[in-house]
């Protein structure tokens, strides 16, 4: 057993060395940031002050060579291979959430459009799932390796989870949802995970930056936002490639029925009757955000999109600690053995 102790809070936990060394500090309740826990979005990062760690394999992608040279490593994917001394800020906001384990059955199958489909899951008896909006879960399948997909209704009514699941082509457990799947079916979900959610402590205007499906937890963020009858500014842009791709006209409500919230749909493909933004959604950002220093940048959906959207605000002067994301990162599968 090894001793982790985080420098910033004082407390430490044991680490038996074989779980990695996020998977400890979560299991011991401590709340460190994390998005994909699987080594892609580098939401995870910690500085080790002191101490040993390992890789299974080699270092993962999400760290570059200046940063392992820094001892800046992947919590979610390293072990403790020594006592540590390690940096993190853990998010006060997560103190009352307990990541839970529990049955669910499918309530509606909704397809909203041919890619995307609207699932509501509801926790049966009087068990509720409490979470942040914006968080994401686990769907828990015997057939199926668990997959991650955000929680896209505010927490209100918490025994009812939405959730709007893109089809992938040639992919197991959204086929399965998209060809398979019915009301009633029981599932099991394990959550709420990750540290996409509001900083409310902060009055800042936001952009909220969400890609295809991507728009699901901004969804809940704003909804969020509305219950609590927030004022602050706010700025959706959503990129789709076509306008069939809208999946939701609620946005469009949002901004009819509430002055401080404008909305700004980005298409990548669009056809010759479309008047509105076209390109990639965080080119028409930048565009009209030429100083970002004052606003806090919420992003969500695809890598590519929320890596290009990161690297564009920072450019145009948001500051690092004001960007927020959650990468809908996937494993690709490997053809070693095919
Ligand atoms: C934190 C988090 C939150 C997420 N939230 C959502 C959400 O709210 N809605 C949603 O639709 N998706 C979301 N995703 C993505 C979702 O988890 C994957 O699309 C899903 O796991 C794919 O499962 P599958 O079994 O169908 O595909 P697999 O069988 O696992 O994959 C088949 C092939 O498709 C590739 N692939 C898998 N997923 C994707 C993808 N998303 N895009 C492109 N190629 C892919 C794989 O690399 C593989 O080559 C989220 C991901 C993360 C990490
Ligand atoms: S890389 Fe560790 S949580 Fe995403």
């Amino acid at each position: 057993m090894f001793t982790v102790l985080n420098q910033v809070s004082g407390k430490s936990f044991q680490s038996s060395g074989e779980e990695s060394v996020l998977d400890g500090a979560l299991s011991n309740g401590y709340n460190f940031p994390y998005g994909c826990q699987n080594g892609f979005c580098g939401q995870c990062k910690a500085v080790i002050l002191n101490g040993e760690i390992s890789y299974d394999g080699v270092t993962p992608e999400a760290i570059s060579s200046e940063e392992e040279d820094a001892n800046i490593a992947l919590l979610c994917q390293c072990k403790a291979k020594s006592d540590l001394y390690i940096a993190v800020d853990e998010l006060d906001s997560l103190a009352n959430i307990q990541i839970r384990s529990m049955p669910c059955r499918v309530e509606e199958v909704n397809h909203l459009n041919h890619d995307v489909i609207q699932l509501t899951l509801k926790i049966p008896g009087s068990q509720s799932l409490q979470y942040l909006a914006g968080q994401y879960l686990d769907i828990e399948h015997p057939d199926f390796e668990p997959r991650a997909f955000s929680i896209a209704n505010a927490p209100v009514n918490s025994n009812l989870i939405e959730l709007h699941v893109r089809l992938v082509e040639g992919g197991q457990f959204t086929n399965f949802v998209f060809n398979t799947l019915t009301e009633k079916t029981i599932l099991r979900i394990e959550g709420p995970k990750g540290s996409f959610f509001l900083r409310e402590d902060s009055d800042c205007p936001i952009i909220f930056i969400a890609g295809g499906t991507g728009f699901g937890p901004i969804k809940a963020i704003i909804e969020h936002l509305i219950l609590i009858q927030s004022s602050r500014p706010i700025h959706l842009y959503w990129g789709v490639r076509t306008e069939q791709d809208i999946y939701l006209n609620l946005p469009s409500d949002w901004s009819k029925n509430h002055s401080n919230i404008n909305f700004i749909p980005v298409l990548s493909e669009p056809d010759s009757s479309w008047s509105g933004e076209s390109g990639y959604v965080h080119e028409t950002v930048v565009k009209d955000f030429e100083n970002l220093t004052d606003y806090e940048v919420y992003a969500c959906g695809p890598p590519v999109m929320v890596k290009a959207a990161a690297k564009s605000c920072l450019e145009n002067n948001l500051m690092k600690e004001n960007f927020f994301s959650d990468s809908f990162e996937y494993a690709t599968v490997s053809t070693a053995d095919e």
